[in-house]
């Protein structure tokens, strides 16, 4: 099992917890799925499991050519960052895909990641509200999939008026 630092850091730094914590606050009264810290992990296990996948169809030498997203520490930042900005977005409208990629900028830094890798992680959670045919890079594709691999809409009492709910998303995928 392969340890992740600096995914472990980004959950103990200061401003991943103050925005954690301002999404729960802004969500205290949502009846529709919330965006707190643990939505993010889950977003995180179900895009690397997904692309781990993806990775067993098209060979595991190719991985870094083809798939250079599939390492474990650039999907989990990439999960655990990607709604960060909600709280923002409830409060000036601005599209959260664009804050949360915007505010993740200096945590990536401050944990270590290189500018290659920042990039990459901006450009999946800019990409993660996207139709997952739409997007441009796997990660984006797994975080715009696991979004909605990551509810339990079969058992969600708020399904009839939710914009997201449909039969086949009562259905477990991954
Ligand atoms: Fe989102
Ligand atoms: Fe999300």
């Amino acid at each position: 099992m392969r340890s992740m630092p600096r995914v472990n850091l980004i959950i103990q730094h200061q401003s991943y917890e103050d925005y954690c914590r301002k999404n729960t606050q802004a969500e205290e009264n949502r009846i529709y799925c919330r965006h707190g810290s643990d939505h993010g992990l889950t977003v995180s296990r179900i895009a690397y499991l997904y692309l781990l996948e993806k990775l067993l169809e098209v060979g595991v030498q190719d991985r870094q050519e083809q798939m250079p997203e599939i390492d474990k520490e650039i999907v989990y930042a990439a999960g655990l960052l990607h709604d960060i900005g909600r709280w923002v977005e409830y409060e000036t409208q601005e599209d959260h895909a664009l804050v949360s990629a915007r505010i993740s900028l200096p945590i990536l830094r401050d944990c270590g990641f290189s500018s290659t890798e920042v990039e990459m992680i901006a450009l999946g959670i800019l990409e993660h509200r996207l139709s997952p045919d739409k997007t441009s890079s796997p990660l984006g594709q797994a975080l715009a999939l696991a979004d909605d691999w990551a509810r339990d809409c079969k058992n969600c009492p708020s399904q009839e008026t939710c914009y997201k709910y449909s039969k086949s998303m009562e259905e477990i995928i991954i």
